[in-house]
């Protein structure tokens, strides 16, 4: 089974830097991260610059839509068109995130947290296992920015993660903010969710900034790394050893130059800093649940969908409230 190389520190390629990167060539960046869904078309001018990148560094893929936690079946289609992208291009590694984007053929287009039960890990295990034949590859998962848990969980995110890794033989593309923004938005020790991690199965890290509101913190992508996720980050290559590091940087898309500085700082900040102490409490979902994982994931979609409150599957919190939780979506 294909194995990640050790590339170093790397950025997403984005067509506002798409001149820059050609014409500059900047060695601080070792590698670039594409959007996979935005070059499956293959022709015209994005399939010609993603040539001329890929000549000179090593790219790897990241989708948002294989929808792996759904309990839709694989869509066939845009897995021939994913491998498709990947034979052409070779990546360094192919990854997407633990998530859904819709159930009974309804897309959403957002990143849906998935129900920690037993019926939806086997689900998903079965559908990587799936896709890895297909693919000929292990693929890598990353671990979502969750704003609302389901009462019926009977796991951790960071346990079921884990039984994912070990059961489907796939990797973990670990979202340091993410995995800040959702201890921070339900109340569990960051360094307890890292610590839980096997650093085997760590293929890569995001970085990312994000947004405070006060009662919950939000995957904003817009700004710098925060500090606390700078140090959370140093933590963890600290305990689990150096992995390929990206800084994202989706909205209010500064220049290349701000870009390459902001990875800058983060490979600065790896190499000066000492280990940092989290605290924050630690609460154990139920040890057993009723509802079936794509009943659950049906109710939520249609609260999205319908713009209704969400009902005791969603578990509510007094300083925010699930239906607050349900409207980050
Ligand atoms: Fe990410």
């Amino acid at each position: 089974m294909h194995t990640i190389p050790q590339l170093g520190f790397g950025l997403s390629l984005r067509n506002q830097h798409w001149n820059d990167v050609l014409t500059e060539q900047p060695k601080d960046v070792q590698w670039f991260e594409i959007i996979s869904e935005n070059f499956m078309h293959d022709h015209g001018y994005p399939r010609e610059v993603l040539a001329k990148v890929r000549a000179s560094y090593p790219v790897a893929m990241h989708g948002v839509s294989l929808s792996i936690g759904s309990s839709d079946p694989i869509n066939k289609t845009y897995l021939k068109s994913l491998k498709a992208l990947a034979d052409w291009l070779q990546p360094a590694w192919i990854s997407d995130h633990i998530c859904w984007t819709g159930v009974n053929d309804i897309n959403t287009h957002d990143l849906l947290p998935v129900p920690y039960t037993e019926d939806a890990l086997t689900h998903m295990v079965s559908k990587v296992h799936q896709v890895q034949n297909y693919l000929g590859q292990r693929i890598s998962l990353e671990n979502p920015s969750n704003y609302l848990a389901f009462s019926e969980n009977t796991m951790t995110e960071w346990d079921f993660i884990i039984q994912l890794l070990e059961q489907a033989d796939c990797l973990l593309l670990l979202d340091i903010n993410n995995i800040y923004v959702t201890c921070f938005n339900h109340k569990l020790n960051p360094q307890t969710y890292i610590d839980a991690i096997p650093a085997h199965r760590i293929g890569q890290v995001h970085l990312a900034g994000h947004e405070y509101h006060g009662t919950h913190t939000i995957d904003t992508h817009d700004r710098q790394v925060s500090q606390d996720v700078l140090a959370l980050y140093a933590y963890t290559m600290r305990t689990k050893g150096q992995k390929n590091t990206m800084v994202e940087w989706d909205n209010n898309i500064p220049d290349l130059a701000t870009l390459r500085a902001e990875l800058d700082r983060v490979r600065q900040f790896n190499e000066e800093s000492a280990l940092v102490d989290f605290s924050g409490d630690h609460t154990q979902p139920n040890a057993a649940n009723a509802t079936p994982f794509d009943a659950l994931m049906g109710q939520f979609q249609s609260c999205v969908l319908k713009n209704q409150e969400p009902g005791a599957w969603a578990h509510h919190r007094e300083d925010f409230a699930a239906n607050k939780q349900l409207n980050v979506y």
